[in-house]
């Protein structure tokens, strides 16, 4: 069993003619004891996707489950929690005090 799927993921940004869809039925299954590398171009979606993966974004549409138990089903709460035991997770953008 995959330990992280996504399943029909869209993601949308925007509102009226300002949406732009990021994201496009996006499937994904990451099985045990394997390494996935998303690549592509700048502004196809990468951060986004993984964004979606940890947990830190909800998607438009579209299931995100780890381990067998969805996003959905779970708090932010139990999600912060998943995040400090089982995902390692490097920002791109990260934001630290200058000093
Ligand atoms: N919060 C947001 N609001 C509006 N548009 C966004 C938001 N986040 C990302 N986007 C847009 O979504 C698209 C994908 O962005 P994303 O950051 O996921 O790309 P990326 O593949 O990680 O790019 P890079 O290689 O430069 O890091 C870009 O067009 C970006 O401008
Ligand atoms: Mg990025």
């Amino acid at each position: 069993m995959s330990v992280l799927s996504l399943q029909h993921v869209n993601q949308f940004f925007g509102t009226d003619s300002a949406r732009v869809q990021v994201l496009n039925d996006v499937s994904f299954d990451a099985e045990p004891g394997t390494l996935s590398l998303i690549v592509g171009p700048s502004g196809s979606g990468k951060s986004t996707f993984l964004t979606i993966a940890g947990g830190l974004l909800t998607p438009t549409s579209g299931e995100v489950l780890f381990d067998g138990t969805s996003y959905h089903d779970t708090s932010k709460h139990d999600r912060d929690r998943l995040r400090l035991e089982s995902i390692g997770f490097v920002l791109q953008a990260y934001h630290l005090l200058p000093t």
